[in-house]
Order: structure tokens, then C-alpha cells, then sequence
């Protein structure tokens, strides 16, 4: 049975909601599963922005085919070409051999390289600020290069003034029946897995979402419809602050995320010492987690949302320790900057780790060490608590002046 709904004036949802992926990308743990959005305009033209995933093209078939009722469909428009939005373009060509596939030469280059059947008689390219009439709407067309990938666009509808998004303004989290962001609890329910997908998929481009948030807040704007998660019609404000905090890498919160990595238990009981010491001194907000434990994207996410890192992990072949490593690797490639940091290491008969990680945190942009590295042998001893206690306070006056 068909799923489309209506979600605006003759625009209708077709997705899909996927509950059994086990990770996004084969990367990232979707324990709330995740929706690919597609809509369908029906007007004197009907166009289709954006497909789905390769696993929901009946789906989306099944969905389509109820909403146009015998119409043929005129446009399909390609915001974004990853997999998860692009792999029921084929079908579409075959099914409607009179449609017109709209996107950017970026966009053609890559149905190309994704695809091997001829294009070039369905394809109709578009540029920055172009329009397309469908009827009583027109779509005009916005570059957002690297939001996630180069050939981005946002789509703006000119009549109900609604933004088609792409990956922006997204989150990992299945719909569950309410199609609309003011139709749930966000904060409870979405808000910490859209942190953790723009972290993960989007963090590494906050100066692309800058530059395409600069030319949104030209647009006026009534309504976001991203390809994940739910639509936006109230309270814009709120979401897109939030996409303004994370894409300059601005904590939103005060508080600590005390990372940590431990074979047997001494790094973790050092952690957890701090950890103490922190809500002794009057922090409200500490997050422990366990590096080997937690799927680093859950850290990501975390990390770009409060003002404060603690790092701790033991020497490992003259190393980090490698999940640490991992993390650590995470932080620079993902862009994370802007933050207040400490360190502890763990070091048996060589400590090294704590030089390793204070060298690769140095390659994260304007991150502060607090301290000194406070580094154990083996595990904490009762004459290093003053020096441990040190470090809490110092992280502590930090952390409590913002708040
Ligand atoms: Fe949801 Fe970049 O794909």
C-alpha cells in the first residue's frame, strides 16, 4: 500500500522510512533508523525533487504512481546525487520517457559516472538562479556546493516560499507517522541525532554551509524540506541557529565530554576521578564516554555540541591508543575547532600518548589546553590526586565562566 502523504498544498511526501540499516554509509550506527525524503509537486507540471535509496525504489514507485493518478511525470529534479536520494533515476528514465532530469553539470557529470545509460535526451541543466515553471509554482535554483557534495543545489519554491534543502537542516531518525518538525518533541526525539548527522556528514564543510546560510537568509523562507527527518514550518529560527553554531564550529552548550580510552580500568577510574572532582567544583554538565565502547560519530556529535574536551588515553605500542587515535583523527578531519581542552595519559614503562595527542590535537584549529597533560603510571595514585585535583579546577573556572 502507497505511503505518500500530503505535506503542503498538492505536495506530497513519497519516501521511505529505513528501519533496518545497520549503519549510514556503512559508517554510522542508525539505532532510530533513518527516512529518505522525496517530494512530489503536482501543478499544471508534475516534478519529482529528488528519488531515494536503491533498497526503496518500489516504494517510492508505488507512491509516486498513487499521487499522480495516470499523469505522467514531467520533471525530476536532482538536488544531490549521493546513492541515498539518486538511485531510482534510471527507473524514472524508463518509466517516463518524456522526462526531463534537472540538475547542474556537476550533477550530469555524476549521473555519468554512477549510471550507464544515456542521459543527454532527458537531462536539462540548470544554473545558479535559474527557474523552472511548473504551473501556479516555480522552482528557481541555488548552488550549495559541498553541503555535501559539489553538485548541491537548493530548490526555492517561489509561491509558498518553501526551501528544498538537500542533506541540510536533515537528521538520522525515522518519521514516525508526524511529517512535521512542530508535530514532535525535536529537542527530545531528533535534536541529538540532527547534531550527530551534521557533525558526521556535514561537520567537515561549515565554511560551504556559512556561504549557502548567507544566501538563504536573502530568501524569505516559510518552510525547509530536507531529504531526511522531519519538515520544518515553525520556529525556523531555532533549526537554522543551530546549523549557524555548528557550521563556525561555536559550542551551544557549556559543559565537558570527558573521552576516554582503558585496557583495564585505570585510565577509566582517573576519568571518572575527574569526572567527580568537575561536579564537585560546580559543573553541571559532564558527559563520560568510553571510546571503545561508543561509536565515535556519538562523540562527534557530542563534541560539537558542548565547550569543553577532556582526552584520555593510555601509550599503546609506543602509541595511542588506537580507538583514541581514531577519535582523534574524527576531531581534525571533521573540522572541530573552537574548543577548551585537557589531556591525560596512561603510560606503563614509556608514557608517549599524551605528547601524540597534544601534537594531534594541535592540528585542530584554536583548541586550548587548559593544562599541562597529567599523565599516570599504571594507574592513579593517591599523591597525584592534588595534581588531578588541579586540572578539575582549572576546567572547572573555565567552564563555569561561561555559563
Ligand atoms: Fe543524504 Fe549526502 O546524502
Amino acid at each position: 500500500m502507497y505511503t505518500s502523504l500530503p505535506v503542503a498544498d498538492n505536495i506530497f511526501w513519497v519516501g521511505a522510512n529505513d528501519r533496518r540499516l545497520e549503519r549510514f554509509e556503512n559508517l554510522f550506527p542508525l539505532e532510530k533508523g533513518v527516512s529518505y525524503n522525496s517530494y512530489l509537486i503536482i501543478d499544471e507540471k508534475t516534478c519529482l525533487m529528488d528519488t531515494i535509496d536503491g533498497n526503496f525504489i518500489e516504494p517510492l514507485m508505488e507512491n509516486v504512481m498513487a499521487v499522480l493518478q495516470n499523469r505522467p511525470l514531467d520533471y525530476l529534479v536532482i538536488n544531490h546525487m549521493e546513492p541515498d536520494h539518486a538511485a531510482a533515476i534510471t527507473r524514472l528514465c524508463g518509466e517516463f520517457p518524456q522526462l526531463k532530469v534537472v540538475g547542474n553539470s556537476k550533477t550530469l557529470n555524476m549521473i555519468q559516472q554512477f549510471f550507464d545509460f544515456d542521459i543527454a535526451p532527458f537531462f536539462h541543466e540548470v544554473k545558479e538562479g535559474d527557474t523552472l515553471a511548473l504551473g501556479r509554482r516555480t522552482l528557481q535554483f541555488i548552488n550549495a556546493p559541498m553541503v555535501h557534495w559539489p553538485e548541491v543545489m537548493f530548490s526555492y519554491e517561489t509561491s509558498e516560499k518553501i526551501l528544498f534543502t538537500a542533506d541540510a537542516f536533515g537528521t538520522f531518525g525515522a518519521l514516525n507517522g508526524a511529517m512535521f518538525a512542530d508535530e514532535v518533541d525535536f529537542e527530545a526525539e531528533y535534536l541529538n541525532e540532527a547534531r550527530r548527522y551534521y557533525a558526521n556528514i556535514v561537520g567537515k564543510y561549515g565554511p560551504q554551509v556559512q556561504a549557502v546560510l548567507k544566501k538563504a537568509a536573502k530568501l524569505e523562507i516559510n518552510q525547509i524540506f530536507p531529504l531526511h527527518g522531519p519538515i520544518w514550518r515553525e520556529n525556523l529560527g531555532w533549526f537554522i541557529n543551530k546549523y549557524d553554531l555548528w557550521s563556525r564550529y561555536q559550542p551551544e552548550e557549556a559543559g565537558v565530554v570527558i573521552a576516554y580510552g582503558s585496557m583495564y580500568g585505570n585510565t577509566e577510574n582517573t576519568a571518572e576521578v575527574l569526572a567527580s572532582m568537575l561536579a564537585g567544583a560546580g559543573v553541571k554538565t559532564v558527559r563520560l564516554y568510553d571510546v571503545s565502547k561508543t561509536h565515535t560519530s556519538y562523540i562527534m556529535g557530542e563534541m560539537f555540541r558542548y565547550s569543553h574536551i577532556v582526552l584520555s588515553a593510555p601509550t599503546y605500542n609506543a602509541g595511542i591508543y588506537l580507538p583514541m587515535a581514531t577519535l582523534l583523527h574524527d576531531m581534525h578531519e571533521l573540522n572541530l575547532q573552537n574548543r577548551k581542552a585537557a589531556i591525560i595519559s596512561n603510560g606503563s614503562w614509556a608514557p608517549m600518548a599524551h605528547k601524540l595527542m597534544q601534537a594531534k590535537l594541535a592540528e585542530c584549529k584554536n583548541m586550548e589546553l587548559l593544562a599541562e597533560p597529567f599523565v599516570i603510571n599504571s594507574c592513579l595514585k593517591p599523591a597525584q590526586m592534588p595534581g588531578l585535583q588541579q586540572l578539575a579546577d582549572a576546567i572547572a573556572t573555565s567552564v563555569n565562566g561561561l555559563e
